[in-house]
């Protein structure tokens, strides 16, 4: 089990994906949630045996960052790299070490590895989206 962060309870888990769908150093999970009502995406890499999942905006300019869905790392997958401007973030921790990124580090998710499956935990600010209900049989548009 890889713990990148303490969830307070399992039974608000979002499941994500299995374990080996995150190679390491590899292409990241990209998905949808709510911050603070809005939706963005997130994503979720395997860095050094660890997952990391982080929202995905740039802390230059408060866009999405892959090069293409679901690459982030440098050339070298050492750092989270932004594709506009180059800002370059650790990718343990988020924090940016290069590039006009400031002082400032990517809003971390909490996640966790649990039976070979990886889920994330929603926050005060972080929600899932929610689910569509499938109309039932009868209703009227
Ligand atoms: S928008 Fe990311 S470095 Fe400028």
């Amino acid at each position: 089990m890889n713990h990148c962060a303490t969830p307070a309870a399992h039974r608000d888990a979002q499941h994500l994906c299995a374990s080996a769908a995150l190679a390491e150093r590899g292409r990241a999970l990209v998905f949808d949630v709510l911050q603070y009502g809005q939706p963005v995406r997130a994503f979720a890499l395997r860095f050094d045996g660890k997952v990391v999942a982080y929202i995905n905006r740039c802390l230059h300019v408060p866009i999405e960052m892959d090069w293409q869905p679901g690459v982030f790392l440098d050339a070298d997958r050492r750092y989270i790299v932004c594709a506009t401007h180059g800002a370059t973030y650790e990718p343990i921790g988020g924090r940016c070490v290069g590039g006009p990124c400031g002082r400032g580090r990517l809003t971390p998710l909490a996640v966790a590895e649990i039976g070979a499956q990886v889920y994330w935990y929603p926050s005060a600010d972080i929600r899932p989206v929610p689910r569509e209900v499938p109309a039932a049989p009868g209703d009227n548009p």
